[in-house]
């Protein structure tokens, strides 16, 4: 028996590096980029050697947002790529995808067609389009096979996330907020009715709630779900939880979400720094007052190009 030697494949992995490192320069000598482009990718290069590879490793929390929506929404969908397309939280990272039920005129057979192939972000479930008629049950018990891919980690996502269209979420302090949390049988959101702060007592606000992989895993399987189809989508779900005794972990995300100051009910709160997510946000006045306060513009870089007062 030989025994692996340590050193020479010591050797081998700085020389792979080296040689991956050279490989990245030419790459970018080609590409016409600048010798101070060069320094921050060999940079980046070493600090991926040394740590980076590390930390990208199976801590980091995937959660799936699905923002439940029309097909020909397409404005909406629009601006809201642009809102969570501009964020970039470490530590987790989130996939914020529109779902829908069959497509129904042949524009949208076209136009949405043309947004998948641009943004990769759309679900189209099997389903006719409907309010109380099952599409959250839909929404989660299509998950599992839509998304089984054996190439891929296991669980596809952590968490997932229904999402109203009108809410804000700030995914840097939702990731955050996520962090120490179960991973195993979570139901995390706001707890209805307003005033209430026990998550054990009703169920979670429409404005968007997150359950567990294994709950989504539960849902698809169980008959719990398939039995109460009907009924206001976000309290049915609330009653398979309780019917199904799911959940023993809860997590009332309340008074980091929200719904938006005005007008004023026992569902609202003024805009704070300790934001996870903001509901309600129905006109654009809205969308602007909150975006502002919470400096979504703040990284835009300087540039000749224009300029924003
Ligand atoms: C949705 O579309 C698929 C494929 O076009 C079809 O097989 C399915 O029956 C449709 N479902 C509903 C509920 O209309
Ligand atoms: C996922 O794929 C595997 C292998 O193809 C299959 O055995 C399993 O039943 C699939 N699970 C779901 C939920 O579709
Ligand atoms: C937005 O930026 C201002 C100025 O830098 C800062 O004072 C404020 O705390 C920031 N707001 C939030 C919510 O981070």
């Amino acid at each position: 028996m030989m025994k692996p030697n340590t050193s020479l494949n010591g050797h081998r992995f700085i020389f792979t590096c080296f040689f991956f490192i050279i490989f990245l320069c030419i790459l970018a000598s080609i590409n016409q980029i600048r010798f101070d482009n060069i320094l921050t990718l060999s940079r980046c290069t070493f600090t991926h050697t040394s740590n980076h590879l590390l930390s990208l490793s199976s801590d980091d929390i995937r959660v799936l947002i699905g923002i439940l929506t029309l097909p020909d929404h397409y404005h909406k969908r629009h601006f809201l790529r642009l809102v969570y397309g501009t964020q970039s939280p470490t530590g987790g990272q989130v996939d914020v995808k529109f779902v829908f039920c069959n497509l129904t005129k042949e524009d949208q057979q076209v136009l949405v067609a043309l947004e998948i192939m641009r943004y990769k972000d759309i679900i189209i479930l099997n389903c006719q389009e409907n309010m109380n008629k099952g599409k959250t049950y839909t929404y989660f018990s299509s998950l599992p096979e839509i998304l089984n891919d054996t190439g891929e980690p296991f669980p596809p996502y952590h968490y997932v996330m229904k999402a109203d269209d009108d809410s804000y979420f700030r995914l840097q302090s939702l990731v955050d907020s996520l962090k120490p949390l179960s991973r195993n049988d979570l139901y995390y959101g706001y707890v209805i009715p307003c005033p209430s702060m026990d998550p054990f007592v009703h169920y979670m606000s429409g404005m968007g709630y997150l359950v567990s992989w294994d709950i989504v895993a539960w849902i698809r399987e169980s008959d719990i779900p398939r039995k109460h189809l009907e009924g206001p989508e976000d309290r049915t779900f609330g009653d398979w939880i309780r019917e199904g005794h799911r959940a023993k972990n809860r997590y009332n995300a309340k008074w980091s979400m929200y719904n938006y100051p005005e007008p004023p009910t026992r569902c609202t709160h003024e805009l704070w720094p300790d934001t996870v997510a903001v509901h309600l946000l129905k006109t654009q006045e809205k969308w602007i007052t909150t975006l502002k306060y919470f400096n979504a513009t703040q990284d835009l870089k300087p540039s000749k190009l224009y300029h924003i007062p």
